[in-house]
Order: structure tokens, then sequence, then C-alpha cells
């Protein structure tokens, strides 16, 4: 079997979170490339195989579906607007915690530039490991706009 229909995803934000996501597609096969504010939280991705982008902009170039996971809305904001560019074209799928109007705004501000968005939230298990193994794309609460075509 050939791996052709496993797309690229870049992940932005190496939290605990986003590093358990890239963990978790590395181990089935998808071609992960990571980017984090502060470079040395991907290092051990690297190791397992992520490729590191050099900023958020380049992590979301690299592939059609960007999976952002960062502290807050501020963070998501400074780390979206010097990419915007980029985002054109691109998915981008949002698991930071925040208000419904936090995520619409950014919605729209994806959408504009050609993009899809869907808004996510990350629920997880007391346990790290269940973390690590439960991490999952869930409670969507916010309408998708992915691309159709
Ligand atoms: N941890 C949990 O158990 C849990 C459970 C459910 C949901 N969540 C939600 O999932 C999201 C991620 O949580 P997490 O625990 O993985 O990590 P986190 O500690 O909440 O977020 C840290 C990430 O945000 C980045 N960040 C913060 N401010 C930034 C800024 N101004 N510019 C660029 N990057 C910035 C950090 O970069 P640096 O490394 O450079 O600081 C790091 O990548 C949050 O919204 C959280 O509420 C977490």
């Amino acid at each position: 079997m050939t791996n052709q229909h496993i797309s690229p995803i870049s992940i932005i934000g190496l939290g605990p979170m986003g590093t358990a996501l890239a963990e978790t597609l590395l181990a089935h096969n998808h071609s992960v490339t990571v980017w984090n504010r502060t470079p040395g939280r991907a290092d051990a991705l690297v190791e397992k195989g992520a490729r590191p982008a050099e900023s958020s902009a380049v992590a979301i170039a690299a592939s059609p579906i960007s999976i952002v996971c960062l502290s807050d809305y501020d963070a998501v904001w400074q780390v979206l607007e010097p990419a915007g560019a980029a985002v054109s074209g691109r998915a981008l799928v949002n698991l930071t915690s925040g208000t419904p109007n936090e995520a619409r705004a950014v919605q729209d501000w994806v959408t504009a530039r050609g993009a899809g968005y869907l808004d996510g939230a990350i629920m997880v298990r007391r346990r790290w490991s269940a973390i690590r193994n439960r991490c999952s794309f869930t409670a969507v609460r916010v309408r998708s706009s992915m691309p159709t075509g």
C-alpha cells in the first residue's frame, strides 16, 4: 500500500497538545512540518521525522492543511497576521481554546484570504498517556468553511 493518500500537515504551536498532535500524525505516516515560536520545542519532533519550518508562514505554505494549537487567540493573531500571504488557498484547523466570537473573527480573516477554516477544541482525559492516545479533533463548535473543490 502506498501513502499517496496521506496529506502533509503542518502544526503551528508545540505546547503539549501541538506536540501530541504532531507525534500522532508522524506515527500515522503523515509528512509533518512543525513551527513553534521557541525553536527548541521542535527538536524532539524533528528527531522523529518532522520538518522544522523557519516561520509560521513557511509552515503554512508547506502543507495544504495546517493545525493551529496555541495558548489563546491573542497568540493566534500574532502568529497568523505576519503569515497572511501564505494562508491563501490553504486550510487552517484552529484548535486553540477560545470563544465563538474569537473563532468567527479568525474565520472571517482566513476565508477573506481564500482559505478554508475549521475551528474546534481539544478534549483530553486526565492522564498524560491518555492525552497522547486520545487527542482528537472533536467538539467542533463553529461551522466549517472548508473548500469543497
Ligand atoms: N494542555 C491541556 O491539557 C489542554 C487540554 C485541552 C485543551 N487545551 C488547549 O489547547 C491549546 C494548546 O494548549 P497546550 O497545553 O498545548 O499549550 P499552551 O501552553 O496553552 O500553549 C503554548 C503554545 O502557544 C505558543 N504561544 C503562546 N503565546 C504565543 C505568541 N504570542 N506567539 C506565538 N506562539 C505563542 C507557545 O509558544 P512558546 O513555546 O514559544 O512559548 C506554545 O507553542 C490551548 O488553547 C489550551 O487551552 C489544552
